[in-house]
């Protein structure tokens, strides 16, 4: 490998439009890899700036850094997402998406429930009450509504 094919922490920094904490925080958290010079100083492959690319890209996607590493774990021999591996894991996430899309849709819902309500009530509101004994009989705030199957208390 040519040693220009090294880059030091300023110069990656620099081309992935980051900070070098930022990263340096990629890599603490197993994300990206930098080899150490003699001198103990990071030097980035450039194969890393498309890694850091895909995690970028991942993060505005929504997912957590333990899905990123996951995900970029689960190529063979670590590798850097080639074009292909970036259609397939992009592709992944877009279902990750929509069931998020639908959680939130869900908790708006409920959301519409409360607004004007106040109540805050273990048995009847559907945002504080976790487990939502009375989702089971329908949206919205069951026990304002009269149905009281399933109350306790
Ligand atoms: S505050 Fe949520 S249903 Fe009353």
């Amino acid at each position: 490998m040519e040693p220009t094919d090294l880059l030091t922490i300023g110069e990656a920094a620099a081309r992935a439009g980051l900070a070098p904490s930022a990263l340096r925080f990629y890599e603490e958290q197993g994300l990206i890899q930098a080899e150490r010079t003699s001198g103990n100083q990071r030097r980035f492959r450039r194969a890393e700036l498309r890694r850091i690319a895909v995690i970028r890209a991942a993060q505005s996607f929504g997912l957590s850094l333990d899905e990123i590493r996951g995900a970029l774990n689960s190529l063979p021999d670590r590798r850097t997402p080639t074009r292909r591996d970036w259609e397939v894991l992009a592709s992944s996430w877009r279902a990750l998406i929509d069931e998020r899309i639908a959680a939130l849709e869900r908790l708006r819902d409920e959301a519409d429930s409360c607004i004007g309500c106040g109540c805050l009530s273990l048995q009847s509101c559907g945002l504080y009450n976790a487990g939502d004994r009375a989702a089971a009989y329908g949206h919205g705030a069951r026990y304002l509504y009269g149905d009281d199957r399933g109350k306790t208390g």
